[in-house]
């Protein structure tokens, strides 16, 4: 197991709060703000575009950073593209099919609002959408996704990871259901690449979407789409960087990944998640989810046992704990957790309504862990939970 005090002191702000708001967005490590820096102080200029000295260093660190990516998910760099985040990757997924009306997309009730209005928005196409219930843990059983495919069923989309009650899906059964079936496949990792070992090629499933600036530690503004078969996808913007011919009648694109970046990226940000990701390939992913489980189960486990007290979602789940105290409304209990404790936590429908109002609340209180976080910073938590619960 990795010394989480070292660990720690790659993280500076981390000695002036208790950050548990990791599902949001996860902190970055000093050695990837390094290489953000070095970028823009010694080397910046633009990817793929130039002959000269910094426009090669830049292309070939750009590039690097897209392998590692693609080795840390187990993919090739050819099916990696590079995102501003995951919702971007799913919204190209569902403007990049070619959809006819009558055509039928399942996704389920438990997730974030961006994997679930892209496919309602294709109503407007004449798609037919089903929304597949879950239990009141935030639970999918495969067999109700088996039971909802049709012979229309072009995509299922599921995420992970719940950001709302931290349940797993067996994404490697759902795409196995769905593509005995004909249908193609996108698993959301936004809560589950660098919270726990996430292999694209042994899950099967025809895209991964994640965000860079969660479990990967990068920055905001970063994302990546896994495409198994990039010519199933039109490219979503063209422009610079996806053309190798144009004439004034027609274009031609250049294979994957390029077709699908069109303009200038984000290169600070992908240089800084790659060696954001080094950072957490050194670590290890298994002993850092190791870590959030166990972390997530204390924290789930001592703040069940305060008297008023809910706490939701199942017993066996990544690093998110939802929570709420009788008779508080969420989003005070998360501001006096930062006043008086300086513990970050979110509250509110955590961008997926449909899930917490099926608890039949008005939002949550959410912990979520990261690699860096100790058991002391929950306890602190338990502590200033149980003071609220007081005041209630
Ligand atoms: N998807 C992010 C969250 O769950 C923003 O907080």
């Amino acid at each position: 197991m990795f010394n989480i005090h070292s660990v720690r002191k790659d993280f500076p702000v981390l000695d002036e709060v208790i950050y548990l708001d990791n599902g949001a967005t996860t902190q970055t490590p000093v050695p990837a703000v390094n290489a953000m820096n070095d970028y823009f102080l010694k080397y910046a200029a633009n990817h793929g575009r130039g002959a000269h000295r910094l426009a090669r260093q830049t292309t070939d660190n750009y590039e690097d950073a897209r392998d590692r990516i693609a080795d840390f998910l187990n993919t090739a760099p050819e099916n990696t593209v590079l995102t501003k985040n995951a919702s971007e990757s799913i919204n190209m997924v569902a403007l990049g099919l070619n959809w006819e009306a009558g055509d039928h997309v399942i996704t389920t009730l438990v997730e974030h609002h961006s994997n679930l209005l892209p496919w309602m928005r294709l109503r407007e196409k004449g798609v037919d959408v089903t929304i597949v219930g879950s239990d009141s843990e935030g639970c999918i059983d495969p067999k109700d996704v088996d039971a909802a495919i049709t012979e229309r069923t072009k995509l299922v989309s599921v995420n992970h990871v719940s950001n709302v009650f931290g349940s797993i899906r067996d994404v490697e059964k759902i795409t196995h259901i769905a593509q005995k079936s004909g249908a193609m496949v996108l698993v959301d990792g936004s809560q589950s690449a660098g919270h726990m070992a996430v292999d694209v090629n042994k899950i099967g499933c025809d895209f991964f979407a994640t965000p860079g600036h969660k479990g990967m530690l990068g920055p905001q503004g970063t994302g990546i789409l896994c495409i198994k078969d990039p010519d199933v996808l039109e490219p979503t913007y063209v422009g610079g960087g996806t053309v190798h011919a144009v004439t004034t009648e027609s274009y031609e694109l250049e294979p994957s990944p390029s077709k699908f970046e069109a303009g200038t990226p984000n290169i600070p940000g992908v240089i800084g998640l790659g060696r954001a990701v080094e950072y957490v390939q050194e670590i290890g992913v298994e002993d850092i989810e190791k870590h959030e489980k166990d972390l997530a189960s204390y924290a789930a486990k001592c703040l069940a046992e305060i008297e008023g007290v809910e706490v939701y979602g199942p017993e066996d789940r990544a690093g998110v704990v939802p929570f709420n105290v009788e008779g508080m409304n969420p989003h005070d209990v998360a501001m006096i957790l930062d006043e008086t404790r300086k513990i970050c936590v979110r509250s509110g429908y955590h961008c997926a309504m449909p899930s917490v109002e099926m608890l039949g609340v008005e939002g949550t209180v959410r912990a979520s862990f990261a690699l860096y976080n100790t058991e002391e910073e929950v306890d602190s938590l338990v502590e200033g939970v149980e003071q609220i619960t007081m005041l209630a």
